[in-house]
């Protein structure tokens, strides 16, 4: 169908779902094991009801922010997803491209088909981007990747901790990872790998099941880009990366890829404010320690409820590959739109002309304990 047919994010995986190859649709849309997680992901949104309020003045209404100090046009990002080639020829270059429009940033995944330094080639002067690092058994490898990235311009590097070793996807699985694959993975981030189980299995054969907290340290002295870890799904890891003097966590299970009947993010969002303004006396949104949730948001209000709970911004991942798999740049282009639209809309009918006029009181979360 024309693009102009596409009224919300939920189409482009309708489409996506009939044009991907299967091998590509099987890869981006699958989960881990039942697959649970991934459904509760997007469904935990449906559990948060709004308290709108009225004569606020909305005519004119602004959902501009800013993310680890730096100017977002909206309080979203584009999350690190791996083998951008497997749905477009352009692969990673469609997100970069439509967030260079839109003054939203990236986050370039370890594992992106294009080279990293291609992407950064691609991006607008003064185009803020994050990068997403798998920590390689050989730390050799991860340093230089890591110096890498920083001088090209990095602006924040977030840690996956989530995947000491991949989950069991079974649709992925169920297909063959060719060697011989045009969309094979850049050589940078991955080494020593293992094409006999599907796509995901095959890529992530270098990453280190023994990283540790111990490491933290290690990160500190071979850079100075703020660091965040990706895939903290308690209180506990929250506070600790806190008081490792981590700039934040992403609250996330990695799009439900990973640990089976793992939370959503939003929901362990809820216990994190609690918990951390008890111990350590925190408010939420914080500009010294940030709070990201991704994982099933698929409309501006799901944002608008994490910013409500103290997110300061939240990630997007399989809408925009289902985007570009469909009509390539023009598919991400048109979600971002899609999404500045609810926003626009939301953001007058809950009577909020701001981000920072989003405040916990909109929202009731009661039906999601904070343990
Ligand atoms: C991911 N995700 C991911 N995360 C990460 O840290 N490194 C990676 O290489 C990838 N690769 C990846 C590939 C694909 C196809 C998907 C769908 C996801 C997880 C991603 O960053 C994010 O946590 C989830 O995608 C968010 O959920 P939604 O928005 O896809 O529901």
């Amino acid at each position: 169908p024309p693009l102009d047919e596409i009224l919300n994010l939920h189409d482009f995986e309708a489409i996506a779902r009939q044009v991907m190859p299967e091998k590509a649709w099987a890869y981006y849309s699958s989960a881990a094991d039942d697959e649970i997680t991934n459904r509760e992901n997007h469904a935990a949104y449906h559990r948060i009801w709004f308290r709108p309020r009225v004569l606020r003045n909305v005519t004119k209404v602004d959902w501009s922010t800013t993310i680890l100090g730096h100017r977002s046009r909206m309080p979203l990002y584009i999350t690190a997803t791996a083998l951008g080639k497997l749905g477009h020829p352009d692969g990673e270059l469609n997100l970069t491209r439509a967030a260079a429009k839109h003054g939203v940033i990236q986050m370039i995944p370890t594992l992106a088909s294009c080279s990293f330094d291609e992407i950064m080639d691609a991006a607008q002067p003064g185009q803020v981007q994050f990068f997403q690092l798998y920590v390689n058994k050989d730390r050799s490898v991860t340093k230089r990747i890591v110096q890498h990235a920083e001088k090209r311009g990095i602006k924040g590097l977030f840690i996956t901790v989530d995947a000491p070793q991949l989950g069991r996807r079974e649709k992925d699985m169920r297909m063959k990872f060719e060697a011989e694959d045009p969309s094979e993975v850049s050589k940078a981030g991955s080494q020593g790998v293992d094409r006999s189980q599907g796509a995901a299995r095959a890529i992530s054969s270098f990453i280190d099941p023994g990283l540790e907290w111990a490491d933290i340290d290690w990160f500190k002295s071979i850079t100075k880009m703020p660091l965040i870890l990706k895939g903290v799904q308690c209180w506990e890891d929250a506070l600790m990366a806190y008081d490792a003097g981590l700039a934040g966590v992403v609250l996330s299970n990695h799009g439900g890829r990973q640990l089976d009947f793992a939370r959503s993010g939003i929901e362990v969002l809820v216990e994190v404010v609690a918990k951390l303004g008890e111990k350590r006396g925190l408010k939420f949104p914080n500009e010294k320690f940030q709070l990201f949730v991704d994982g099933g948001v698929r409309r501006a209000t799901d944002v608008l409820k994490a910013i409500a709970l103290g997110a300061t911004a939240v990630g997007i991942g399989r809408p925009f590959l289902y985007a570009f798999s469909s009509y390539g740049f023009e598919g991400v282009d048109k979600a971002l739109q899609i999404l500045h639209d609810e926003f626009e809309m939301n953001l007058r009918l809950l009577g909020a002309p701001t981000v920072k006029d989003i405040v916990p009181g909109m929202v009731d979360a009661s039906s999601i304990s904070s343990h």
